[in-house]
């Protein structure tokens, strides 16, 4: 293995930001159920931030929440988005509600020009993700979707190889993943029935798949797809809570994307297979293999492998796996945090995760259709 070839990778300059940690912001969360914990605890290593508000549609919860993680001083409980958005004393939400309310709960704060930090996938359908994108171009709020992988040390480094072009013309791409059976019911079954989730596995852990890769790239535009969805072990009487799952546990899909590059993407809650794959992108010089990964859970699943030739010789180049200083998520929590107090820059825009979301609609839209569509994106 050459110094020189890693060498081309090399890390940027850390982050030496300075703060002015006198300039505090008040932020609400709504939705207090499992995903807000880690919202809640990684704002409190912000010494900037003061949680003022929480709402969440059962009664109390938001109560009860707020105790048990120790949220203190003068925090105003509410009984859905609209009250807390309303009480005008949020400058930011953290949106932690199930898929099917991300889209209103979104498009209300920002119609009120508060700030958002949505949590993934950004919502159940294409037109909402418009919606979500027209209401953030018209707001003076921040809006970053909660996509913490992007800032894992490996997962940036396999964006810098990407870029360096030490693959060439990128032209094929193979990602996903999924669990041999891990269809998720952690407190309940907001994640697989039909009114709070909206989308099963392709939305859940396929979000994260398709951010891996098409970051990695750049996100070009989705053209068409073709795709399949299925539900057989959620629906089997085997499964205690099949009486109520009414989404996908496997989803799989043929995408066309700008620049003439195919996207070959599959996806599994359940599978009787311990992984469909490896993560793979090829180019023209060299192309990177990502060993199976969850990256829903932040990382990749061994060093990623070059393939290239270099003098004439065909050559493999190992990326040895990185250390994370610091937890994604609290990455996450603490740049969208700055984006909110410098008027910045997204960490994670809407305007790329538009195209995530148009993935997913489309092959949901496909599947349901047994044919191949084109991806139509309105003008935000
Ligand atoms: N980033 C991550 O690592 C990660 C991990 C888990 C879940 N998530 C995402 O977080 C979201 C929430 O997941 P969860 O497991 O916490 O769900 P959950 O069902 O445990 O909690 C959601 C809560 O939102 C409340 N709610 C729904 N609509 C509301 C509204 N309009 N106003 C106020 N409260 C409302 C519900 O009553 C519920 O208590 C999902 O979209 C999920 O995909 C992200």
């Amino acid at each position: 293995m050459s110094e020189n070839i890693l060498d081309k990778f090399k890390n940027a300059p850390a982050d030496e930001k300075v703060r002015d940690m006198s300039k505090k912001i008040k932020i609400g969360i709504i939705g207090t159920g499992w995903i807000a914990e880690a919202h809640v605890k990684a704002y409190q290593k912000c010494p900037d931030v003061e949680i003022v508000a929480a709402a969440d549609l059962v009664l109390g919860k938001a109560e009860a929440f707020c105790e048990r993680y120790g949220v203190e001083g003068d925090v105003k409980f509410f009984p859905s988005h609209k009250e807390l958005i309303d009480a005008g004393i949020c400058d930011a939400v953290s949106v932690c509600t199930y898929n099917a309310t991300h889209a209103e709960c979104t498009i209300y704060a920002l119609e009120h020009n508060v700030s958002v930090l949505l949590e993934k996938p950004m919502c159940v359908t294409l037109e909402e993700a418009v919606a979500i994108c027209k209401a953030e171009k018209a707001s003076k709020g921040v809006l970053s979707i909660g996509f913490q992988p992007r800032f894992d040390e490996n997962m940036k480094m396999l964006k810098r190889v990407v870029q360096s072009g030490e693959l060439g013309q990128i032209y094929y791409i193979q990602t996903g993943g999924g669990r041999r059976r891990g269809i998720p019911t952690p407190f309940g079954t907001s994640f697989i029935e039909k009114e709070t989730a909206g989308i099963g596995a392709l939305g859940d852990i396929g979000c994260y798949s398709l951010d891996m890769v098409l970051n990695s790239i750049g996100y070009p535009k989705p053209l068409t797809v073709s795709g399949y969805k299925s539900d057989f072990f959620g629906k089997s009487p085997s499964y205690e809570h099949h009486d109520v799952f009414g989404v996908d546990d496997f989803a799989a899909g043929f995408i066309r994307l700008e620049g003439g590059i195919i996207l070959d993407f599959r996806i599994a809650w359940a599978m009787n297979l311990d992984t469909p794959g490896d993560t793979i992108i090829m180019g023209t010089k060299g192309s990177v293999r990502v060993p199976s990964t969850e990256c829903w859970n932040g990382s990749i699943g061994g060093p990623l492998v070059i393939y290239h030739e270099i003098a004439g010789e065909q050559i493999e180049t190992y990326i040895p796996m990185k250390e994370n200083d610091v937890d994604c998520f609290d990455i996450k929590i603490r740049s969208f945090v700055d984006a909110v107090k410098e008027d910045g820059e997204a960490p994670v825009p809407c305007s790329q995760i538009l195209y995530n979301q148009a993935i997913i609609d489309g092959i949901s839209r496909s599947a349901e259709l047994g044919r191949e569509i084109e991806i139509e994106i309105p003008e935000i």
